[in-house]
């Protein structure tokens, strides 16, 4: 496959925002590899079987991107792919922090990958997984943000307003 950038996240669920990054880093890549992590510290909306899922519909048509999900630390995923660079995205000067800190845990326990970051495109700095499940859960439209697959899927959980209702209530529990 060529140079490999890892692009791994929660995907919770993808979004335009991780699909417009994907297509620019298959600018620079020969191939990537979208890597949901079945282990993280954030309650998912979806199943990590549903965000492959939905990842693997809106990627479909991108023959040199792969979609997996991974268990254990993101390091050893990416050196067991044969890849030396984990791909993020970068939003606002707010997702620093939280990157660098994540970059500097991971050059400590893998000192040959490296991590590099892509701005988020002018149309998308905005968009967040977290943002998007919000507004679906309180019947907005997120159109414009998601692909087909994945409004569909926030519809059939979000769909009716007592499906709004329980969700909101499990998840203030
Ligand atoms: O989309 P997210 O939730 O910001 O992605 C975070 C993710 C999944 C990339 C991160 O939590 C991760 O790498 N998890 C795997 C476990 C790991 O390697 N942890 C140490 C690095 S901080």
């Amino acid at each position: 496959m060529g140079k490999i950038a890892v692009y791994p996240g929660s995907f919770d669920p993808i979004t335009y925002g991780h699909l417009d990054i994907v297509e620019r880093a298959l600018e620079c890549f020969d191939g990537v590899i979208v890597a949901i992590a079945a282990d993280t510290p954030k309650d998912g909306l979806f199943t990590v079987e549903e965000r492959v899922k939905m990842a693997r519909t809106a990627l479909k048509a991108k023959p040199d991107v792969v979609v997996e999900s991974f268990t254990g630390l993101l390091v050893d995923y990416v050196a067991s792919a044969k890849a030396t660079v984990i791909l993020r995205g970068l939003r606002a000067t707010s997702d620093f922090e939280y990157e660098f800190h994540m970059a500097s845990t991971n050059k400590s326990l893998n000192e040959t990958i490296e991590t590099l970051f892509m701005m988020a495109s002018k149309d998308y700095f905005f968009v967040s997984s977290r943002t998007i499940k919000e507004v679906a859960s309180l019947g907005g439209s997120v159109k414009d943000l998601v692909p087909d697959c994945v409004e569909k899927k926030l519809k059939e959980t979000f769909g009716t307003p007592q499906r709004r209702k329980d969700h909101k209530e499990s998840s203030s529990l």
